[in-house]
């Protein structure tokens, strides 16, 4: 199915921004701080206790007017309006795209069609609950065992995986002290091997965590696990230290799992929008329902803001356009995450699903070609590890590549001291790259410490900085679940507006199918 949508090249906003971005090319950071001291004040948007300090930016006043009308031009808040309202704007798949819905208040109204998905997520969200907390008292156990579940082995790979590694590592501090929590995704058969190795098989809770359960790695380790317990335990005890989570209720039946220990979802719920679902269930096991609640109120909080904030307050709105200013105008290359707490070094990965196989496309909705660069590269690593590695090539390489800068005031450890030097190296980094070291200031440096005019010729080219690299400072006070809730809306409505401004459907993937059949064709001529 196809659906009118305006080429951007188009729109009018686009065009202004094409001539202004000479206009700006021709400014530097230290300009820009030079004419205005209350730069960081100006640039700045708060909203859920996150403070966006995005002044360290190649942009001016106008350049976010122009940005914010070329929102408006692309429709962003009417498609966002939709969205919300369960319209089906996922036109290639015909569904709605209601992961907001997950996180909706139990008086909210969601609706797709007859279906009332607030009742559909609460009901499901309730027996979470109930058997979370069965799992945690000992009431829910392995066949035949005294002991309460000691582990749990997430069985699932991308959006089945990838966010309930990123909050277990991100939420650490927030563990439930008596469950260890273990993901396996790969194909290869060696995490799986890894953890086996470690656990008790009585007392091994596995969960498939499958959409489609259909998935060739996900059902490949699924059994490896099921011959596994067959032969430690008995075939008898399937059906007591296994649960699923899927939209696939035959398939379910299929593999032999318990009625009570399966937690369906819906396909208004895109796999890499679904860890607020049951999908997230091995994160509840692992953090406790409580907090889970608390991630879902802090998605929540985001919708709010996103819904309600005008675009040059929105955060959401106002990193995808930077974003797309970056993208399509000033040539960068790709994106980097860089987040100033350990606890969030899976975070980069994660949003590497939800931006590139959302945005990753080259046909709009109405079918047409894109004619624009489309679909951020995103990468990253927690910040300090990545100075002493990447940060080369972001301070000096040939390539542009804006950051974002992401960390809690307070640490996520008992060090608390440490995180504050993690911080500090944070602000550091940020200057560097956006002010950089002229010649003259390296050339100063080098005589200070006695070198001969020759060698401070040969040498000060190679120590310049050029500067000019843009970076967003994304802060809160501090790590908890809540927080992270926000983080990942935060960054869902950033996919979801550079979407729309782009014109493509950012919500299906078809791009991954084609690869998944060969493999299944080879696989059945082996
Ligand atoms: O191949 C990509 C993909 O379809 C993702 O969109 C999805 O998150 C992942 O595979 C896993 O799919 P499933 O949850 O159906 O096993």
């Amino acid at each position: 199915m196809t659906e009118k949508s305006k080429a951007p090249e188009k729109l009018g906003a686009w065009k202004s921004l094409r001539a202004h971005q000479k206009e700006v090319s021709k400014k530097s950071l230290r300009e820009l701080f030079a004419k205005s001291r209350n730069r960081a004040d100006r640039f700045s948007a708060e909203a859920c206790g996150i403070r966006l300090d995005y002044s360290r930016h190649l942009a001016t006043r106008k350049t976010v007017r122009l940005l914010t009308r070329l929102a408006r031009e692309a429709g962003v808040g009417d498609l966002r309006d939709r969205m919300f309202a369960g319209e089906h704007i996922n036109t290639t798949e015909d569904r709605a795209v209601l992961h907001v819905a997950l996180r909706a208040g139990r008086r909210d109204r969601f609706r797709d069609g007859d279906q009332d998905c607030t009742a559909d997520v609460h009901e499901v969200l309730d027996r979470m609950e109930r058997f979370v907390k069965g799992v945690h008292s000992g009431e829910i156990r392995g066949y035949g065992s005294r002991l309460s579940f000691t582990d749990v082995v997430n069985i699932g790979i991308g959006g089945s995986d990838l966010g309930i590694e990123m909050a277990l590592k991100a939420l650490h501090h927030h563990r439930v002290r008596s469950i260890r929590v273990h993901t396996v995704s790969n194909v290869d058969g060696t995490q799986l091997a890894d953890v086996l190795e470690q656990v008790n098989p009585r007392a091994t809770l596995f969960v498939i965590c499958s959409k489609t359960f259909t998935t060739q790695e996900t059902l490949t380790n699924a059994r490896a696990a099921r011959t596994w317990l067959a032969e430690t335990v008995g075939e008898e005890a399937v059906a007591r230290n296994f649960a699923a989570v899927s939209t696939n209720h035959e398939a379910m039946d299929d593999f032999g799992i318990h009625p009570d220990y399966r937690f369906g979802f819906w396909d208004w719920v895109g796999g890499r929008y679904s860890i607020w679902s049951a999908v997230g269930l091995s994160m509840a096991l692992g953090l406790g329902i409580d907090n889970f609640r608390a991630f879902l109120a802090g998605g929540r909080a985001m919708d709010r803001h996103f819904r309600e904030a005008p675009a040059d307050q929105n955060l959401p709105m106002l990193l995808a356009l930077l974003s797309v200013w970056y993208n399509d105008f000033l040539g960068a290359s790709s994106q980097a995450v860089l987040p100033y707490d350990a606890r969030l070094s899976r975070f980069p990965a994660f949003l590497q699903q939800l931006h590139m196989e959302s945005n990753g496309k080259s046909v709009r909705k109405d079918g047409r070609a894109l004619r624009v660069p489309s679909g951020t590269i995103l990468w990253g690593e927690a910040g300090n590890n990545a100075q002493h590695s990447f940060y080369q090539l972001l301070h000096q390489g040939t390539r542009f590549v804006p950051v974002d800068f992401i960390a809690p005031d307070e640490g996520s450890s008992r060090f608390k001291e440490q995180h504050s030097l993690g911080l500090i190296n944070m602000q550091a980094q940020a200057q560097a790259l956006a002010f950089g070291q002229t010649a003259a200031e390296v050339r100063a440096e080098l005589e200070s410490r006695g070198l001969s005019k020759k060698e401070i010729r040969a040498l000060a080219i190679h120590k310049v900085h050029r500067g000019n690299r843009p970076s967003s400072l994304i802060r809160f006070r501090r790590l908890d679940p809540e927080t992270l809730g926000k983080l990942v809306a935060l960054y869902e409505h950033k996919v979801f507006t550079e979407g729309a401004i782009w014109g493509i459907d950012s919500f299906d993937q078809w791009g991954v199918e084609l690869g998944k059949k060969l493999a299944r064709e080879l696989q059945s001529a082996v």
